[in-house]
């Protein structure tokens, strides 16, 4: 294992904020006005960092913890925030409800537990088709607040670089007003745009290296995770610590690679493994990551999202998963754990401080018929409510 890793380090080119972009790129949006994008780089390239060096020494200290199984991780937030002035309420409410949901699993497992917010910059979604057709108009799809717009409208989704400044405003007066209220979450999103991240991406004050100050924790995405790809380029160099969702075409073999690539000298509490294959696929697929992993004596956090191998339609066209099938997933992501030896260390949900009704299932029985546009406030992924959230970390450890 040694050598392999000493070798993957000697043969690696320098690492530099943008040496990302000679890579091959998916999920990346064409701004049509070049200049514009320069020009805001240029100016976000100046702005004070969000999120603090030595916040990012004690995030990977606690996640440490988790990987040694003595601190339950619990990840979790909108799928999408949006960039208007109700995201600050949803962000506040949102951020007491990780506090009061971890605190139910802290009492049922006995340990502490470590909240980091989907929250304050996950503002950038990748998608399964470029494309949305409503009726006979096809459109280029909604990418996040962070690249364009949700309506349904040409002007609308053209992507435009102004939105990354307002992202970043937002982003600081969201973890401003949490820390007014004595909410001092850690933050993490998908590092999606890369253009933003390299732009508030700072070096370190000791040593030589770099991180990217947008958030705590930044994760590479399952449909952006290639190994010789940009984005496992840009998250090799930061020093955050970096998530990376698996889900169930990843091999074991590559898994390895991307774990060696991203967290060469094996620091413990620099990886979060995301693991997203659906209720159905989690048994035939993780046993053997986790062998893998095991066998090379890599330190990871294993996290579980039960959400996005679970998602599926209603019939009349909205995006939805079933509570049954998210604890089923959850559950037997903690069996497995249990059986292989290894420690589970947490979960990664979708979720919501508001009184949606986006997911059908839970205590209230909600089915398909009425997941409509009431209370499906949703940008992206449906996401549980407070109810469905509670309940879930009351069930899944009976
Ligand atoms: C997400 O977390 O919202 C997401 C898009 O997940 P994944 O990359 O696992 O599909
Ligand atoms: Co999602």
């Amino acid at each position: 294992v040694r050598t392999i890793r000493a070798r993957g380090l000697e043969n690696m080119p320098v690492w530099t904020p943008d040496s990302w972009r000679s890579r091959e790129i998916l999920q990346s949006p064409k701004y049509p006005d070049s200049q514009k994008l320069l020009e805001v780089e240029a100016r976000l390239s100046k702005f004070p960092a969000l999120v603090f060096e030595e916040e990012l020494e004690s995030l990977k200290a606690q996640l440490a913890q988790v990987a040694e199984g003595n601190v339950f991780l619990l990840q979790a937030g909108s799928c999408a925030e949006n960039l208007s002035d109700t995201s600050f309420e949803e962000a506040h409410s949102t951020s007491l409800l990780l506090k009061e949901v971890s605190s139910i699993f802290s009492q049922k497992l006995q340990k502490p537990s470590l909240q980091i917010g989907r929250i304050a910059g996950q503002f950038a979604k990748p998608r399964s088709s470029p494309t949305e057709t409503v009726g006979d108009h096809t459109l280029p799809v909604y990418s996040g607040d962070l690249i364009n717009g949700r309506e349904f409208h040409s002007m609308a989704r053209i992507p435009d670089p102004e939105r990354m400044e307002r992202a970043y405003f937002h982003s600081a007066q969201t973890l401003e007003r949490l820390r007014a209220r004595h909410q001092q979450v850690f933050t993490s999103h998908e590092a999606l745009l890369l253009p933003y991240e390299q732009s508030l991406t700072r070096v370190v004050d000791r040593g030589s290296g770099y991180y990217a100050s947008s958030a705590h924790l930044l994760w590479i995405g399952n449909r952006t995770r290639q190994l010789e790809n940009a984005h496992v380029e840009y998250a090799r160099g930061i020093e955050n610590p970096v998530g990376l969702k698996c889900g169930s075409d990843l091999k074991p073999d590559e898994l390895l690679r991307l774990i060696e690539r991203l967290n060469p000298r094996n620091r413990s509490g620099k990886i979060v493994l995301i693991t997203r294959f659906g209720s159905e696929s989690i048994g035939l697929c993780l046993p053997a990551l986790i062998r893998a992993v095991q066998r090379a004596g890599l330190s990871v956090v294993w996290s579980c999202d039960p959400m996005h191998g679970n998602t599926y339609s209603t019939a009349s066209g909205y995006k939805t998963r079933h509570f049954e099938n998210i604890l089923a997933e959850a559950r037997s992501f903690f069996a497995i754990h249990r059986t292989e030896g290894s420690i589970a260390g947490g979960l990664h949900l979708e979720l919501t401080g508001r009184e949606v009704v986006e997911c059908t299932g839970g205590s209230a029985q909600i089915d398909d018929s009425q997941i409509s546009g009431d209370r499906y406030e949703t940008l992206c992924d449906p996401r549980l409510n407070p109810e469905q959230a509670r309940e879930l970390a009351n069930q899944i450890f009976l």
